[in-house]
């Protein structure tokens, strides 16, 4: 399945440098066409020339080398090859390497390609064990998972140091067989849709102080952003409040009350292929949210906030659908479950609408994993079974392109 994909190499300093002599070779076998470039640090490990003749082309090592390149080649080099690669594999991954992408640096040229990319980004992290278990290493790690990075657990074992643990770069068939399944995965059929998605709970404002907000966390829009702009979609993403990674290639709004969702929106919606409505919008907000502070009055004294409906965002999208537009809501019901999903879907008139039971184990809010029912305007009701939410994020996605 790798027969002339790009494959692009992007080797670290780190002793397992040597190593990677070995994927470049076996990528090749499967007729991948592979290009490799390497931080300075890396040439202290392998020379380029290895990595040249086992790839057949020439590696680039800096920005500004100019060997054989002319000034605009220096001045597009970066961007040339993040638009050649199908796959960006980085291994070894150092710990240096993976905390400058975490902050988006951009000092050598694998940054600045890293950055510059749009296509999977793959890490094998390689590294002592201290250093890879060291907490900063392990946050900036998931922090690059959050946004879509494709990380290769290392193996665990004896290490150059000494040391025993994990930090081994992986055995080159796991890593060929993780490039396949991530290109498979990001089968780029949703390129050219614009897909808007949004996600979180919203804040309304009771006093400067307080609010009105709820449970959601927003991890399952974020997994749809996620997944769309891997499958190629141009994904905008209007989020509440949540303290989340923004996904690699995503255009991330952030609002905080319906008013302001609601206001997003519109703006981006009538030039949208497909609306996700993943939000978690709160129906009522205070009537007039107070200039200053409310004081306690007594301690035996309750508080009456008299309540006030917000816009329902899907219902008016709803009302002005154009033909050939998918409006897909989300329905979480704690009774009744399928005949209220079934009322929204025809009163907002959505395409199909996404249940949400707060009765599943490993469904609800916060969790990594979700339990969800699709009830299609057209055909048979689905339940899913428990998956995670990236996964559901998907199987929404795969119904959603065969109505596009
Ligand atoms: N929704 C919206 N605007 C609102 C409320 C909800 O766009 N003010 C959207 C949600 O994003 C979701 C769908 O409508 O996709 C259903 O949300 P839900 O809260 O389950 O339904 P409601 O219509 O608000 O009904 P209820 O709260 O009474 O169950």
């Amino acid at each position: 399945m790798l027969r002339g994909k790009h494959i692009l190499v992007g080797v670290t300093g780190g002793i397992a440098a040597y190593k990677v002599c070995y994927l470049v070779r076996d990528l090749r076998k499967t007729g991948a066409d592979v290009k490799v470039i390497m931080t300075e640090a890396a040439t202290r490990f392998v020379a380029p020339l290895t990595f040249s003749a086992l790839s057949g082309h020439d590696v680039a090592t800096d920005l500004w080398s100019v060997n054989q390149s002319s000034a605009s080649d220096i001045a597009t080099r970066h961007i040339d090859l993040a638009t050649w690669a199908d796959a960006f594999i980085v291994a070894p991954a150092s710990a240096n390497t993976i905390a400058k992408l975490t902050y988006g640096l951009s000092d050598n040229l694998l940054t600045i390609i890293a950055l510059a990319s749009r296509c999977p980004i793959l890490l094998a992290p390689t590294m002592d064990a201290d250093m890879y278990i060291n907490p900063v290493t392990q946050q900036n790690i998931g922090r690059l998972q959050e946004r879509g990075y494709v990380v290769i657990p290392p193996d665990e074992g004896d290490l150059a140091s000494g040391l025993k643990g994990p930090g081994r770069l992986p055995e080159i068939q796991v890593i060929i067989e993780t490039i396949e399944h991530t290109l498979d995965k990001s089968a780029q059929d949703l390129k050219g849709k614009r897909i808007l998605v949004t996600a979180g709970p919203t804040f309304e404002s009771i006093d400067p102080v307080r609010f009105l907000g709820n449970r959601s966390s927003g991890k399952m829009g974020f997994a749809i952003a996620k997944a769309a702009a891997q499958r190629g979609a141009e994904v905008t993403l209007v989020a509440g409040p949540v303290s989340l990674e923004t996904p690699r290639s995503v255009r991330r709004i952030d609002v905080e009350s319906a008013a302001q969702m609601h206001e997003a929106v519109h703006a981006h919606a009538s030039k949208a292929h497909a609306v996700i409505m993943a939000a978690a919008v709160a129906d009522y907000k205070p009537q007039a949210a107070a200039k200053n502070k409310i004081k306690k009055q007594g301690p035996a004294e309750s508080l009456t906030l008299e309540l006030a409906s917000t816009p329902d965002i899907l219902l008016s999208l709803g009302e002005k659908k154009k033909k050939g537009t998918v409006l897909v809501g989300f329905a979480l019901e704690t009774d009744n479950e399928l005949l209220n999903a079934q009322e929204k879907l025809k009163k907002k008139n959505l395409d199909f609408i996404v249940l949400n039971s707060l009765k599943e184990k490993g469904a609800g809010f916060g969790t990594e994993t979700n339990v969800v029912t699709i009830v299609p305007r057209r055909g048979k009701i689905e339940k899913l079974p428990l998956m995670s939410k990236f996964d559901v994020a998907n199987e929404i996605l795969n119904r959603l392109k065969n109505l596009l």
